[in-house]
């Protein structure tokens, strides 16, 4: 193992957003504790896998990079470090099936790993940190990238009986607006301009000093008035329930807020929206959307579906389809459902054949495929502003960008656009990527 000064480590994220944002977080901070990133595996004196819980799938994977780093160990030594929503959710099972693993990390101690990771260096001890308390938010999340992801809210109070995040994540507690400004107003000066508050559901963010509370709309705003001319400012996750006439005002008024709403919806058969506890029907949902739509000129709606929930039969499903055409959606999720243990609707078991759930989706997912095409196409022709991203791997004279709506478009340029804004006129279609020249 290196020295003190030369110490690297790999960190591999999973999952959301909010890990995104942590593991930037956490590579600042072991930076700050005299550790080097590495990308690769052969040189990491640590390895850290943050990790999801959210599907069975996503479990699977980290199964799979455990069973890399078991055999990499075989070979040299290095310690491994497993963190986040799985970390939280089976810290006992992971610690006694993989003797290779030499620290759990939960969602409540991350701010600490690297201490721990001095302690397990050290002392060369094993051992797992997952007790929950209070949630700790970072201060910093930035990634080095002109896009940055910043948690306002941890954990969530919704119960949606499918869902394993408010078992890992814990309750919902927002976070102090103050430090959320101070935050963003570092980030703009270090040349971020397009900042996403993240939360399982930001539309609910609360904090309350002296009797007065700010609440989204407030901090929307807040961050609105802290931030220079050029600045996107985008939000995750809208809960139908709790979208606020305030916060489509705003989006209406102020430019830099993008006018994109993600807004899962899950399913359209009140029967199956009930039994997984969304706290609204496909009514609520569908007037919720045309005021929407009323209130803010040009907004693009994306949402989340969940098919092969249990009890889940043919007619549900047409309600999904009925509902997606009503709801007309620009961009759609959409996931197979798979039972976690410990929620309500594990004990629902899983009725529904991997098959049919396959070929439900398949009619889902064409038909997003036509509602997305369709919604791109009335977008042709019109000068759009755009944030590009990165160089195409295809072709290294072109440029991928995003629009407000979040969707792609690909254009001719070079690298010193990357991290811009640029004009594009968007004139054609290749599947749902908009072909542009900027203007
Ligand atoms: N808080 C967000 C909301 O309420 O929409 C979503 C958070 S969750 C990380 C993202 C998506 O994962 C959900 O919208 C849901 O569709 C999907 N999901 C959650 N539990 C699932 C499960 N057991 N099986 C399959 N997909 C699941
Ligand atoms: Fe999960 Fe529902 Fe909370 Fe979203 S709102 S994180 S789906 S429990
Ligand atoms: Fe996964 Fe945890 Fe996010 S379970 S989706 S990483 S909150």
């Amino acid at each position: 193992m290196g020295n003190m000064a030369s110490k690297k480590f790999l960190i591999e994220t999973y999952g959301c957003q909010m890990n995104e944002a942590e593991s930037a977080s956490l590579v600042s901070i072991l930076k700050s504790y005299g550790w080097e990133e590495t990308r690769e595996a052969d040189k990491a004196d640590a390895v850290i896998l943050n990790t999801c819980s959210v599907r069975e799938t996503a479990e699977n994977r980290i199964w799979g990079r455990l069973g890399f780093y078991k055999h990499e160990k075989s070979k040299r030594n290095f310690k491994l470090t497993v963190m986040g929503c799985m970390a939280q959710r089976i810290q006992e099972k992971l610690m006694k099936k993989v003797p290779e693993i030499d620290l759990v990390v939960g969602n409540f101690e991350k701010h600490k790993i690297a201490l721990y990771l001095d302690e397990v260096l050290e002392k060369n001890l094993r051992f797992s940190a997952t007790k929950t308390a209070d949630y700790s938010f970072f201060n910093n999340h930035y990634s080095g990238s002109f896009k940055t992801f910043i948690p306002i809210m941890h954990g969530c109070n919704n119960f949606c009986s499918y869902c394993i995040v408010p078992y890992v994540r814990g309750r919902e507690v927002s976070r102090d607006p103050q430090l959320i400004i101070e935050e963003i107003r570092n980030l703009t000066e270090l040349g971020v301009v397009e900042i996403t508050l993240l939360g399982q559901n930001v539309n609910s963010y609360r904090f309350e000093t002296n009797g007065k509370y700010v609440d989204f709309p407030r901090i929307l705003e807040l961050v609105a008035e802290n931030t220079p001319e050029n600045t996107w400012i985008r939000f995750l996750t809208s809960h139908p329930k709790d979208l606020s006439k305030r916060v489509m005002e705003l989006i209406e008024k102020e430019d830099k807020i993008c006018r994109h709403i993600h807004l899962p919806v899950q399913h359209g058969s009140n029967r199956i929206l009930k039994s997984m506890n969304r706290g609204y029907t496909r009514e609520d949902y569908l007037n919720l959307v045309e005021r929407i739509r009323e209130k803010i000129s040009d907004i693009s709606i994306t949402t989340d579906i969940l098919i092969g929930y249990p009890g889940e039969e043919d007619e549900d499903l047409e309600l999904t389809l009925k509902l997606m055409e009503s709801a007309n959606f620009d961009d759609a999720f959409i996931y197979r459902y798979n039972p976690r243990e410990g929620t309500p609707a594990f004990k629902l078991a899983d009725p529904i054949p991997y098959e049919k759930k396959i070929e439900r989706m398949n009619r889902v997912f064409e038909l997003q495929k036509r509602l997305s095409r369709k919604n791109r196409e009335k977008r042709l022709g019109r000068n759009a502003k755009v944030l590009a991203e990165q160089v195409s791997k295809k072709n290294r004279g072109e440029i991928l960008g995003r629009t407000e709506w979040n969707e792609m478009v690909v254009f001719e340029g070079n690298d010193d656009m990357i991290g811009r804004f640029v004009e594009v006129k968007l004139e054609s279609l290749s599947g749902n990527t908009y072909r542009g020249r900027i203007v």
